[in-house]
């Protein structure tokens, strides 16, 4: 079972740093969702990770570092990545560019690809234990492979019950949508692979570029991100979307105004925020599940800024081909 521990206690750290340097996973917050985290260098450490999570062995993992680290011992820089990680780190994006020759990162990390995603967290306590480790922690969210992410300590643990992992608790995540991932591996050619709350136009406008969108896989069935499954954040109880009148046994998600008629109603964010509605989305889909209801209605989600991530995460989460 697993343990949860305060992480603002300074022993916290101190713990973590241990159990990471003995080969262990530990879960760790981050203001997108909560990882579960292991030294990217240790090969039997990182299996660890994708047995706890049923993960598919194809699909890679994303290296979290802190921004002091020199990256070149790990991945090759173009100047674009620099610009990148200049105006949004640390932050909710990652980068994937090639490997360096001689890096230490174990295989599994990559699914043996020749590339490398990796993210610098804005997270006080996750930057703590990189600073006091001083290596890359390989970390993908702390859930179940396909399940709902978990932006509290508590989904951590509902998730990943049968593992003696620790988990530092570090309150709410405080985005609550996983990174948006970009693909520098041609920097000639960037590109979207998932969104998040930095959005396309929020980089295109900072940077001066244009980003190809490269989302699902293509018809031909290949894959630009090995984790792009479209059934993906799901629930156990089955999703309907853009849903205007709920049924009367369902649970409502609704979004901005509503009569609080509905009987179990979560609204997304009263005011309309769309900020606030991604950073409830994930703990009101956990809360949801609990009524153990048919179904679970989603109001409809404007199509704009951090909306736009909002909707990718519904749609995949709405998928039920298992
Ligand atoms: O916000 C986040 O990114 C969270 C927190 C914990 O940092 N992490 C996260 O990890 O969402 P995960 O494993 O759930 O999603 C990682 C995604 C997967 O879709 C994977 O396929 C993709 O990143 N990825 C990792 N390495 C890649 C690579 N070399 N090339 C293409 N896609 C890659
Ligand atoms: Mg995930």
């Amino acid at each position: 079972m697993p343990k949860i521990i305060s992480g603002f206690e300074p022993l916290a750290i101190k713990t973590a740093c241990e159990q990471l340097q003995k080969g262990d996973i530990v879960a760790l917050p981050t203001e997108t969702v909560y990882g579960l985290a292991a030294d990217a260098r240790n090969e039997e450490a990182v299996k660890k990770i994708f047995a706890a999570k049923k993960r598919p062995a194809f699909n890679p993992l994303i290296c979290h570092v802190h921004p002091h680290f020199d990256l070149k011992d790990y991945v090759t820089l173009s100047s674009l990545a620099l610009e990148f990680i200049e105006a949004f780190w640390p932050g909710p994006l990652s980068l994937v560019l090639p490997l360096a020759s001689g890096h230490p990162i174990a295989p599994s990390v990559t699914a043996n690809l020749p590339s490398l995603a990796l993210r610098a967290p804005a997270n006080d306590i996750f930057q703590s234990v990189l600073q006091n480790f001083g290596f890359p922690l390989a970390a993908p969210s702390a859930n179940k492979s396909q399940g709902l992410s978990p932006t509290e300590a508590e989904h951590v643990f509902m998730s990943l019950k049968e593992s003696d992992i620790t988990i530092l608790d570090g309150g709410a995540s405080s985005v609550g949508l996983e990174s948006t991932i970009i693909d520098l591996s041609s920097p000639s050619a960037p590109r979207l692979l998932r969104r998040g709350s930095i959005t396309k136009k929020d980089i295109e406008d900072k940077l001066n570029i244009i980003l190809t969108e490269s989302l699902s896989p293509n018809k031909e069935g290949k894959v630009a991100s090995p984790g792009q499954m479209l059934q993906h954040y799901s629930p156990n109880t089955p999703l309907r979307l853009d849903v205007t009148t709920p049924l009367e046994d369902e649970v409502w998600l609704s979004f901005g105004h509503s009569s609080g008629t509905h009987s179990k109603e979560l609204n997304l964010s009263p005011t309309g925020d769309l900020e606030e509605a991604a950073r409830h989305l994930f703990s009101f889909l956990w809360k949801a599940d609990q009524f153990h209801a048919n179904s679970i209605a989603v109001a409809p989600i404007p199509h704009k800024g951090i909306g736009i991530a909002i909707n990718d995460r519904l749609k995949r989460a709405a998928q039920q081909v298992k």
